[in-house]
């Protein structure tokens, strides 16, 4: 298997020195992460494991110097870089990225900026990237896209690739409520909402994030889920929680290593004597670090026996000081650490160690191992691996203090867990941490290392592509046969030859698409002209559930038969109508009270009383409201009818009540027992029209159903738009 890693990040980002191209690692979670899996893969020599990594060099490269670099990089690092210009990548990455998605996704609407060309060159920036990895990938690929950078590349793809290829997302923030998503401009949300489900999968790290990315699709899109399942276009696609994990071992056995213990034991004598105190994140408005540096202020003022006996390590690794907030960010700490070492500090003592800058994984693991606590507090944070690696690298005694909002806290909830803006309760977690008794810090730490362990990224990666692998064979398994050109020629030829043909048709959702209202949905002079020629050559039969003076004020002019009610009422040509049922309606009576009821509690349902049935739609309700009202509408009604001889009908956007013996075989019976026919034809998208599917099963290859149901049809077409393509063939064929 070859992976095709796509983000916008890559693993390491280039700077210009002295006019040489020099590659230095890159920051944050999702480099750390995945870069941790390919070390793990490359040392383990899986041979048949391939990868190329596709994403942003992290700065513009002059075009003369871009195909030698790119061979470059390939060959030596297994990258395939995209190049965009600063101008661009200013708009893109510190505009639409970083001051609209981020502080949005993190819940910090104020920050977000609305600005339609970031917008214009988000789409732009996305069609690049999916561009490049369309002149890398082969049909064998799985290609992995992360992060809100590239929201748009999954449905570019699938456009290009067809429903073969094998497409997941992950990603690596927080999924917003809906009410937070939906401030997102209407067409830009639909749009990134779009990108998504081009994917066969798509991951969060959260339950949380998963439920809020569904409700987003069916509050937006209106496509509803079965267990995490949506059906979208002709596939299936899966939404999935995969708790990102880190390298384990990689931090665990660290220690043992003669450049890490040499930092460790020089870290530990400067600081003999001290308790210590950890905090590590990129510079970010998120992560609340002012927050907790107040709350160390307050635990030093509060509690003067630790003064000149504790350390902060604060730990800030730059990160996009092109936007704004970042600058100001990296002002206010740099102000909030000069006040506090400046009023608590003494000459010989400085509660807070400042370090603005990348650090090595040694300096990294040997800061780790010396906290006696790590401070970790976010404000919002997807994941936060670094409450993870403290823990791998800590062997005995250590303390995590972690806000509850981090995603990380669903997996250490050993962890004294935080509100972080809750300054006190950070100030009383240190000395809590600072004073629990060892025995019970080790019981603590040992079943979160016992936790993280197994859920490592390497298996966060094998599950993610695992469940990918799944959800692809059981959405292939499901798929419906969909009429494609050949069968599309068969039709028009058997039409040819034969001389008896009679033609079954359904008419909401089949030769006109849903309206908001029934009455809405009316045939246009297109469709009756087509019918109407149509009928010159073939019976045309229209079978629908609507009640019978629909269907003749509108047909009328059609030289068809109608049938009504789901084929309880009959009009023959030129005929009158006539029951073809022996139902009784008394039932009607009383359960049209429990129809009221359920109308008047679903605002802007639709109740509609028909000779044999009783209808209630709810295309226009509130979609969760429908969802759970429904749910228990159907749960009274089936209670109700279960000794009657009623059937209770969950079409598409209605319920309906009918007796059992309704259904639409009967009509086509009548009509095949009349005569022989050598053609039929019978086209529905409801499950009303699956009786009648199944009953013409030996009688003809040509049953057709409309959408991507299972369904006893022969075939599968999309849409209303598809059916009066075939019906505009069938009546230009020369017959
Ligand atoms: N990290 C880094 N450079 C540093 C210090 C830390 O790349 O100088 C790593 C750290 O080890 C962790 C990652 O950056 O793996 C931060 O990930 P996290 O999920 O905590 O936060 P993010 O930066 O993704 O918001
Ligand atoms: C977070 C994001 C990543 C991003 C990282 C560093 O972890 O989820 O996509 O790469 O921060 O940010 P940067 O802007 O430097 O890529």
């Amino acid at each position: 298997m070859r992976l095709l890693i796509v983000s916008n990040r890559l693993p390491f980002s280039i700077s210009k020195e002295e006019g040489d191209i020099k590659l230095k690692a890159s920051s944050g979670g999702l480099v750390s992460g995945i870069s941790s899996y390919l070390d793990f893969m490359n040392n383990s020599k899986i041979s048949d494991f391939e990868y190329l990594w596709i994403g942003w060099p992290g700065a513009d490269i002059e075009k003369g110097m871009q195909s030698d670099f790119s061979k470059q990089v390939r060959a030596d690092h297994n990258v395939v870089p995209v190049f965009i210009s600063e101008e661009e990548m200013d708009k893109f990455y510190l505009g639409f990225c970083n001051s609209t998605i981020w502080p949005l996704f993190h819940y910090f609407p104020m920050l977000a900026k609305f600005d339609q060309e970031h917008w214009e060159i988000y789409k732009k920036i996305n069609l690049l990237f999916a561009e490049k990895v369309l002149e890398v990938a082969t049909d064998e690929d799985v290609i992995w896209i992360h992060d809100y950078h590239l929201m748009l590349v999954p449905s570019i793809l699938r456009e290009k690739l067809g429903d073969k290829a094998k497409i997941g997302f992950f990603l690596h923030i927080p999924f917003p409520s809906f009410e937070v998503y939906r401030t997102i401009p209407t067409s830009w949300r639909v749009e990134m909402l779009k990108g998504l489900l081009g994917c066969d999968l798509i991951g969060f790290h959260t339950n949380e994030y998963a439920h809020s990315f569904l409700r987003s699709v069916l509050r937006i899109l209106g496509l509803q889920n079965n267990l995490g399942r949506i059906e979208y276009g002709y596939r299936q696609v899966k939404v999935d929680t995969f708790p990102m994990g880190i390298d384990f071992n990689k931090f665990d056995s660290a220690i043992e290593k003669p450049e890490v213990k040499n930092a460790y034991l020089s870290l530990k004598e400067r600081l003999k004597g001290m308790k210590v105190i950890v905090s590590v994140d990129r510079l970010d408005y998120t992560k609340g670090v002012p927050n907790r540096l107040k709350a160390f202020r307050n635990f030093l003022v509060k509690n003067p026996e630790y003064l000149k006996k504790i350390v902060l390590i604060l730990i800030i690794v730059p990160s996009r000081i092109g936007v704004d907030q970042y600058q100001e960010m990296k002002n206010i700490l740099d102000k909030i650490v000069s006040d506090i070492n400046g009023e608590i500090g003494s000459i010989d003592w400085q509660p807070i160690i400042y370090q603005y800058r990348h650090i090595s994984f040694e300096q990294l693991i040997s800061i780790y191992s010396i906290a006696d606590i790590a401070l970790i507090t976010p404000l919002r944070d997807g994941m936060n691996l670094v409450a993870k690696e403290y823990i791998a690298s800590k062997k005995g005694k250590g303390a995590l203090i972690l806000s509850e909002i981090a995603g990380a806290a669903k997996e250490l909830s050993e962890a004294f867990i935080v509100n972080p803006n809750d300054i006190n309760e950070i100030s009383e977690s240190i000395k809590k941490a600072l004073e629990t008794d060892t025995a019970e810090l080790e019981r603590n730490l040992l079943s979160m290392r016992d936790r993280i362990s197994r859920y490592n990224v390497v298996q966060w990666v094998k599950d993610f592509l695992k469940t990918l692998e799944k959800s692809k064979h059981e959405s292939e398994k499901l798929k419906i046969k969909i009429m494609n050109k050949n069968d599309k020629v068969h039709i028009l030829k058997d039409f040819q030859k034969t001389s008896k043909r009679i033609i079954f048709l359904d008419y909401d959702g089949t030769l006109v698409p849903f309206a908001s209202r029934p009455d809405k949905a009316i045939p246009d002079g297109q469709l009756l002209k087509l019918l109407g020629s149509l009928s010159k050559t073939s019976e045309v039969c229209i079978i629908s559930g609507r009640d019978s003076s629909f269907l003749e004020k509108h047909f009328a002019s059609i030289n068809a038969h109608l049938c009504a009610e789901h084929g309880a009422l009959l009009k023959e040509k030129n005929g009158a109508w006539k029951v073809i049922t022996h139902s009784t309606t008394d039932w009607k009576k009383e359960m049209i009270e429990i129809f009221k009821q359920y109308s008047i509690r679903l605002p802007y349902s639709l109740l509609e009383e028909k000779s044999f049935s009783l209808t209630l739609h709810y295309r226009n309700c509130d979609p969760e409201m429908a969802e759970m009202r429904i749910r228990e509408f159907i749960d009274e009604l089936v209670n109700y009818t279960s000794n009657l001889n009623l059937q209770v009908l969950l079409g598409n956007k209605v319920v309906e009540v009918r007796n059992y013996d309704i259904n639409k075989a009967n009509a086509g019976r009548y009509f095949l027992e009349k005569e022989n026919y050598d053609f039929i034809l019978s086209i529905g998208d409801d499950w009303t029209d699956e009786d009648l599917f199944e009953f013409l099963k030996d009688k003809t290859l040509w049953t057709i159903n409309v959408g991507l149901k299972k369904s006893l049809a022969k075939f599968s077409v999309l849409s209303a738009n598809d059916v009066r393509e075939i019906l505009k063939d069938i009546s230009n064929v020369c017959v």
